[in-house]
């Protein structure tokens, strides 16, 4: 009987060999916490399709940041839910608008002990929930929106947001956003650009969160990318470098790795990735079922977005791996 000279096993035999030959390591450096923050409320709101995450209130908001922070957690994004949307989505580029009072509130509890970053859109802020302003024929007007999302962002630079991650997938918002901010005297503030933002199903947790409902049965196909591509992708993320990107995006995650491998090897950006609102509930849901150890899933499923070569991961799960990592 002959076996091969090379034994597979004999690394894998204890824990502390897997771990010295481990090809790749999740750890809380990785990690960025998503929170939302909502106006005229006074306790922070379960969202009942995304369990175990809240709305907070500006006060639970201050006091949760604190907390990831003393966990390690390098990161946070932060999204606004406004108490009045309208058509232009004004709320978004006020300076009294919730993401800016939020941005001043946690610059002013953990300063720059974690990197604050604001989500860059409209779809939080209009009446209509598209990312942009709309035209009579009730399709997105890519300039006129571009024009806004440099109003959000210099609203959002001076609030004290260290960087600003636009995720309306208009074309030149990356050059508008980072010509507005240097004029503005904010050339340090960075962009993180939702590059490769897929026109994904497992987006719907996170409209409830912040309350958007895409008027007139609509999607989001006519501008975020078809699910079918990953050339387009590489194309995205060109073009968001070229106009100044310090930072690009892959939305979602999981069902994106191989695009999340394709822009590792192709462009020297770090690169993130978002875990989405629908890939955690379907975790968690599961894990409720008792279909799955949902933690040991968790672990996996971000494991895998690391490996697939992500520099950063965006997820829901990011206070509860800190706990056990
Ligand atoms: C747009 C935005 C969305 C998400 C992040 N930014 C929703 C969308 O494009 O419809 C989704 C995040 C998630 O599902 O967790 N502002």
């Amino acid at each position: 009987m002959s076996y091969p000279a090379r034994r597979m096993r004999r690394l894998r035999r204890t824990p502390a060999l897997r771990r010295l030959v481990a090809e790749s390591r999740l750890g809380v450096d990785d990690l960025v916490a998503p929170l939302f923050v909502r106006e005229d409320i006074t306790e922070p709101q379960p969202i009942a399709t995304l369990p175990g995450v809240v709305q907070h209130t500006r006060e639970s908001l201050r006091k949760e940041v604190a907390e990831l922070v003393a966990l390690g957690i390098p990161g946070v994004i932060l999204f606004g839910v406004p108490g009045h949307k309208d058509a232009q989505g004004s709320g978004a580029w006020a300076d009294d608008g919730i993401m800016q009072m939020a941005l001043r509130d946690v610059r002013d509890e953990v300063g720059d002990d974690v990197v604050i970053m604001a989500d860059l859109c409209l779809d939080e802020y209009t009446d209509h929930g598209h990312c942009g302003i709309l035209r009579s024929d009730g399709t997105v007007d890519n300039d006129a929106t571009v024009a806004r999302y440099a109003q959000v962002a210099v609203a959002q630079a001076r609030a004290g947001a260290a960087v600003v991650a636009p995720s309306g997938m208009m074309d030149g918002q990356v050059s508008a956003i980072r010509s507005a901010l240097d004029d503005a005297g904010h050339q340090d503030v960075a962009i993180l650009a939702y590059a490769a933002k897929y026109a994904s199903a497992l987006y719907g947790p996170f409209r409830d969160a912040v309350g958007v409902t895409i008027g007139d049965g609509g999607d989001r196909k006519g501008y975020q990318q078809d699910p079918r591509n990953i050339r387009e992708s590489l194309a995205e993320v060109a073009l968001d470098v070229a106009e100044g990107a310090d930072m690009v995006m892959v939305k979602p995650a999981l069902a994106y790795l191989d695009v999340i491998a394709e822009l590792r090897a192709s462009f020297d950006v770090p690169v993130a990735a978002y875990q989405v609102s629908g890939e955690y509930a379907m975790v968690k849901a599961a894990g409720a079922q008792g279909m799955i150890d949902a933690e040991a899933v968790a672990l996996e499923h971000l494991g895998a977005i690391k490996r697939a070569g992500a520099d950063i991961i965006l997820t829901y799960f990011a206070r509860e791996v800190a706990e056990t990592l």
